[in-house]
């Protein structure tokens, strides 16, 4: 198995560009399967989770080439409704396809989707919006299927602004009879991107980027080209390594507006963070302090930021409190970071972190996407090498990120066993 070996100690400096945003696009493809025309979209991170959505929309029937970062989606001949249940099991977000073939073809059945390393996350918000518009959904055998005779737009209003949910409702009304108005809806950036691309579809959708989201109803959408917005995520781990190394770097294709909540808290821990229109730019002068959050739908701050700002809360001055409400079970880097020296107590879904001076090397687990990065930026910064072991969890969201990484100073190697000399 392949792990990573990271040495700590350099500080990253120098430019880094963001590669387009893995959740627009994992909510965009699907997106192209209400679509009867070619689809290019342009800015497609090469990712592990990308190739399987491709893999999804080929199972459908679907012509799907990859070139560079641009993808070419003609779904015309899709001709099944029906996604393996391999590919289910292996991302979660394949059931973004539940709306769109629903839409388009009034049926589709997918295997339910499994728990994940960071809690249940069950899909009743998806299930609910689709029998609003009139599906009958039967859920037997581990299977989810939704059938209509024809869908009608409809009022309705979900129990938390689940991002999935409001993905796959706001693709099942598209092509639906009426108007439907979704409200409590998720107002992340994602819904904004997957908005405007429908729309150049041809789809009438108002509203992304609120908690009302309107959507009247077409007769048919047609291919189109899009651009994809970039990876507020990992813009936003880019910035924490950089405060964790005591770096300088400039980060390119980022709209820092999609990232208020992490600046604002980062600039209040102590970090420089100057926003031009090339970019932003990131330095640390000073010992960070310890600053307390709490996860929110966007615009609070991100789960998906949640682990890697606990790292550099780790080695702040004083003591951090980080409380986790979205997921039920997203602190699996904790155990992690205390075998790198962290002392972090955890009580329920809270976090309380007393900054310490220096974490040091250790061989480590990754459990997810996320505190895979977070390990990442943890071995950055301390003394001696760190062993990472499950690196496959970073390859499912981060776009050559030794690569990148390494453009930036970071001493970090791939290495099949541990043989491998370590070389810059
Ligand atoms: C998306 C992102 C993920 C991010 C998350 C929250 C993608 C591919 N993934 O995941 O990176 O961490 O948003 O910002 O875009 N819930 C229910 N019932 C439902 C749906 C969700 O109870 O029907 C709960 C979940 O269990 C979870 C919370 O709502 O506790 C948030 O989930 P949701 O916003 O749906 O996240 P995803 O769309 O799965």
């Amino acid at each position: 198995m392949e792990k990573y070996v990271v040495v700590g100690g350099n500080r990253l400096s120098g430019t880094v560009r963001i590669s387009g945003g893995k959740n627009s696009v994992l909510a965009i493809l699907p997106a192209c399967l209400l679509s009867k025309g070619v689809c290019t979209i342009h800015e497609v991170p090469r990712l592990r989770d990308v190739f399987v959505m491709k893999e999804v929309l080929e199972c459908l029937g679907a012509k799907v080439s990859f070139t560079g970062n641009t993808m070419s989606v003609d779904a015309t001949m899709v001709d099944t409704v029906e996604v393996p249940d391999r590919l289910t099991r292996m991302m979660r977000a394949s059931n973004l396809v539940m709306g769109p073939l629903l839409s388009r073809f009034k049926n589709v059945k997918v295997a339910y989707p499994g728990g994940c390393s960071i809690g249940s996350r069950p899909m009743d918000q998806h299930l609910r919006g689709m029998k609003d518009l009139g599906a009958e959904v039967t859920e037997k055998y581990g299977f989810i299927e939704a059938k209509a005779v024809k869908l009608k737009g409809a009022e309705i209003c979900l129990d938390f602004p689940s991002v999935g949910a409001t993905e796959n409702i706001i693709m099942a009304a598209s092509l639906a009879e009426g108007v439907t108005i979704l409200r409590n809806a998720a107002r992340e950036p994602e819904i904004t991107d997957l908005q405007n691309f429908l729309n150049n579809m041809g789809a009438n959708i108002k509203g992304a980027g609120t908690d009302v989201i309107k959507i009247s109803g077409v007769k048919e959408l047609g291919g189109t080209e899009h651009i994809i917005n970039p990876d507020r995520i990992e813009a936003g781990t880019f910035i924490v390594m950089t405060a964790i190394t005591n770096g300088d770097i400039m980060i390119t294709n980022v709209i820092p507006e999609h990232l208020e909540a992490v600046i604002a808290k980062l600039r209040e821990a102590g970090v420089d963070i100057i926003e031009d229109e090339k970019g932003i730019r990131v330095k640390r002068k000073r010992r960070i302090k310890g600053v307390d959050l709490k996860t929110m739908p966007f615009p609070g701050f991100p789960t998906d930021m949640q682990a890697q700002i606990m790292v550099l809360m780790s080695l702040a001055e004083g003591t951090s409190v980080i409380t986790e409400t979205i997921f039920e079970n997203r602190f699996k880097h904790v155990d992690e970071l205390r075998r790198m020296g962290a002392n972090i107590k955890l009580e329920g879904r809270v976090a309380i972190i007393k900054g310490i001076k220096n974490l040091s090397g250790a061989y480590v687990e990754i459990s997810d996407l996320r505190a895979g990065a977070a390990l990442v930026a943890a071995g950055l910064a301390a003394e001696g090498a760190t062993v990472l072991e499950n690196i496959n969890h970073i390859e499912r969201g981060y776009e050559n990120f030794e690569q990148k990484l390494r453009n930036l100073g970071a001493q970090i190697i791939r290495v099949n066993g541990l043989k491998s000399s370590f070389k810059k």
